[in-house]
Formats: structure tokens, C-alpha cells, sequence
């Protein structure tokens, strides 16, 4: 296995992403309006789970719980990442949810909005929340510069009326970019190219070693004026030597996507038969000039953390939105659960005919709202074997089955009558 101090990063290149293609496996079924959304009073889009070291889905006391970026819903929907903040909402049976509150206490994180990240609940009982800070506190206009941070020191707590999560918080800077491993937004500006990006921090530990990491989206420096080479999205890594979920040092890359991509969001990892899915989030329109990508879910594979992966079916793509709703889902992410990985996402823009995410601003307000989900997407069903994918089913709008639920095979493959095991003939399932 690869140390840390030796790895190469791997690449997305070019050649993978010329051959991206919708396939039967990677497209995902028509998502509908659902009749209820997740929360009346907020929009709900990037959402992550309090999860333990292991990466396990947490339970505490019979209760699971989500964290969601939220603005409010009387906000026009394309301006909710500019007063996002982190909300956090709690259920039983991983299909109801119920709102919480805030995580944070008003005007007391980092940034003048939170953007995404994870959370963990260690052995002793501590929350750590983990988040990007975009912009700075009380600024008197939005800038986007964007930092790592933690809201350390939380408890969870639980009674006949639901559950809570308390500060006192200790609220810090984790890293910033360096401008030798990751691009600042700085160079990013005299480089003129697409906006920079160093956010969403996720915890992972090691299943071979117990050591424990913080990945993470961000972009590589590059001293060049080629328009195609401005495209340079990274997913990052920091290490804590100590297991201290505050003390990380900023590591090389793990993979980059330069003259492919400029934006590999809420970087994650799943561990099955002891190889390392990547999986990366990115949008049609970050794909490098000459490439044509989707909005869509991409994936890599590795024997460990640092690599060398390869893509996922090739390409690198595992979920894409469906030709005709190109942008009806963003922001999967994926998780374990008995011998498949489920991936969830939030219900984004419909009902578009062909108009692009950035046409949708020129729509009247009434429309932008009508065709904004704003709330949890129902949930994938993947197979993995190997260094394929396949999507097999769905479950509901934002359900999270509990780690003890054994799920039944979709209706269509029992309808099929294959056994349900979904095995094809090569067996890679
Ligand atoms: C993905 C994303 C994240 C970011 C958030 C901001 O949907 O771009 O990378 O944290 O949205 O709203």
C-alpha cells in the first residue's frame, strides 16, 4: 500500500472524459415533484448524515440525523448559496423527517454564509461539524473566498420531544489554501479562469490503518494561461497525525482533474471488499472547453486512499441526471449499506426544456420558484463490482433504511424474476 509521503495523485484526463456517455446503468429514473417536501419554511439542498469514525450513518437512541445547507424558501432559489446556513433535521425510520434547528447559534460561525461538509460523533460523544466558510463574517458585500472549518465540542441529547444538538461550540480555521498545493483565490483571480473552489471537508478513517483524514474540493495552481489549463479542480486531502479531529496538515492532492474539470465537489470515500470508491459530484458546465460532461455523480477506484484510481466504468460516470431533466439532481452522496451503496441527492431544477442552469435566472420569479426542488431526491439503489456500476432502484424521497434493514430487490428485478441477486452473466454483481 501506498504511504502517505509517496503517492502520485491520479488523474481524470481527457481521454476518460471524451468518452463520457449516458449508459442504462448510469442514468437515473425521472425524478416527480413528491407531494410533501422534506420542510416548508427552508430550501433544502447538500445534505450529509451525523455519522461515527467508521463512517457508519449514527444512531443515537433510535435516531438518525441529517444536516442539510438551507436558506429560506421565500428566497429566490439561485440565490440560496448567498445566505446558506446549516440546519439539521432528525427521524427514526429514515423517511420522516423532522426539523431540529440551526446547528449553530446565529452570527457565531465562520464565513457570512456555511457551505457544505460533514459531521462526526466520536467514540466519546462529541460532535464535530465540519464546514466550508464562504466569505467572511459581517462583510459589507459577498466575496467568496472559502476556508475549512470546525465547529468542535458538540453533545448530542435526546427526549420524549425529539433530538438536540448543543454547543458550546469551539469554532476554528482548520487550513486555508496554500497557494503551492492549492490554488488561493488570489492566483485563482490572476489566472482569470473559472471561480475557485476549497470546500467541503469530509471525515474518513482508514478501515487499513485507523488513521484519520479530511478530503476535500479544491483546485490545483497553475502557471499558464491556456484558457483549457484554468481548469484545474483537485480533490484534496489533510491527514491528522494524532487522530485529533481538529489537527490536520494539508497533504498533495489525491487526484486532479486538470484540463477536465474545475469543480470535484464533496469529495467522499466508501470502503467495500477493501477497495476505495471516490466519488465527486461535478456540473456540465465546469467541464474543461472541448469536453462535454453532466451534471452528474463521477467515481473512481483504488486498492487504497491514495491510489492510483482509476474511473468508474471508464469514464468515470455513476449517476447522471436523465437527457430530458438534465438538472433535476445534484450533490449524491454515497454510502454503504449491507451489500449495496445507496446514494442520496436533493431534487434541483425541473420541468426545464433545455434551458441551462444559468437561463434559469432569466425566468420570472414565480417560474424559478416552480421548478426548484429544493428538498431531499429519493434516494439510488448502486450495485458495485469491481470498477463497474450499476444503477438498480430507488427508494423514496430522502430515505436513509436503518443499518439493520435489509432491503428487498427492485420491483422491476423481482418482476424479472433473475432471483434478485442482479447478477449479469460476466458475475459482476
Ligand atoms: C454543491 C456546492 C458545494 C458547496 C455548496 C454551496 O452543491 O457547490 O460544493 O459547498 O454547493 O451551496
Amino acid at each position: 500500500m501506498s504511504r502517505p509521503d509517496e503517492y502520485r495523485r491520479s488523474k481524470w484526463t481527457r481521454d476518460h472524459a471524451s468518452r463520457l456517455r449516458r449508459t442504462p446503468d448510469t442514468v437515473a429514473p425521472i425524478i416527480y415533484p413528491p407531494e410533501r417536501a422534506i420542510s416548508e419554511e427552508y430550501h433544502l439542498w447538500d445534505t450529509w448524515f451525523l455519522r461515527e469514525r467508521d463512517g457508519s450513518i449514527a444512531e443515537v437512541d433510535g435516531y438518525r440525523v441529517a444536516f442539510s445547507l438551507s436558506a429560506s424558501s421565500s428566497l429566490l432559489p439561485g440565490k440560496r448559496h448567498d445566505e446558506a446556513r446549516i440546519r439539521y433535521f432528525y427521524s427514526t425510520d429514515g423517511r420522516e423527517w423532522t426539523y431540529g434547528g440551526p446547528i449553530f447559534p446565529e452570527g457565531e460561525a465562520f464565513g457570512s454564509r456555511q457551505w457544505a461538509g460533514s459531521a462526526l460523533l466520536d467514540d466519546d460523544g462529541t460532535v464535530y461539524a465540519y464546514y466550508t466558510a464562504a466569505g467572511h463574517r459581517d462583510e459589507p458585500e459577498l466575496t467568496y473566498e472559502q476556508r475549512i472549518c470546525v465547529g468542535a465540542g458538540g453533545t448530542v441529547s435526546t427526549d420524549e420531544h425529539g433530538l438536540a444538538i448543543d454547543g458550546p461550540w469551539e469554532q476554528s480555521v482548520l487550513f486555508e489554501p496554500d497557494g503551492v498545493r492549492y490554488q488561493t483565490q488570489e492566483q485563482s483571480n490572476r489566472q482569470n479562469g473559472p471561480i475557485y473552489t476549497f470546500r467541503d471537508p469530509w471525515f474518513f478513517e482508514d478501515p487499513a490503518t485507523g488513521e484519520s483524514y479530511l478530503l476535500f474540493e479544491g483546485n490545483t495552481p497553475i502557471d499558464d494561461p491556456d484558457p483549457e489549463r484554468t481548469y484545474n479542480g483537485c480533490i484534496g486531502i489533510a491527514r491528522s497525525e494524532t487522530g485529533d479531529p481538529t489537527d490536520w496538515q494539508p497533504l498533495d492532492p489525491i487526484l486532479d482533474a486538470e484540463r477536465v474539470n474545475q469543480e470535484l465537489e464533496r469529495p467522499h470515500i466508501v470502503v467495500r471488499n477493501g477497495r476505495y470508491y471516490l466519488f465527486t459530484p461535478s456540473h456540465l458546465h465546469t467541464f474543461a472547453p472541448g469536453l462535454s460532461g453532466f451534471d452528474a455523480l463521477y467515481g473512481f477506484v483504488a486498492d487504497s486512499v491514495f491510489g492510483p484510481y482509476e474511473p468508474l466504468n471508464e469514464t468515470g460516470l455513476v449517476v447522471a441526471n436523465p437527457e430530458n431533466a438534465p438538472f433535476q439532481a445534484y450533490s449524491w452522496l454515497a454510502f454503504s449499506h449491507g451489500d449495496e451503496i445507496l446514494v442520496t441527492s436533493f431534487f434541483n431544477y425541473f420541468d426545464l426544456n433545455g434551458l441551462s442552469l444559468d437561463d434559469v435566472a432569466l425566468l420570472p420569479e414565480p417560474e424559478q420558484f416552480r421548478r426548484f426542488g429544493g428538498t431531499y431526491a429519493p434516494t439510488l439503489r448502486l450495485q458495485v463490482g469491481g470498477d463497474r456500476t450499476r444503477i438498480w432502484g430507488e427508494l423514496d424521497y430522502g430515505q436513509i433504511p436503518l443499518e439493520r434493514e435489509s432491503l428487498t430487490p427492485p420491483d422491476h428485478i423481482r418482476y424479472r424474476g433473475s432471483g434478485g441477486d442482479g447478477e449479469d452473466e460476466d458475475g459482476n454483481y
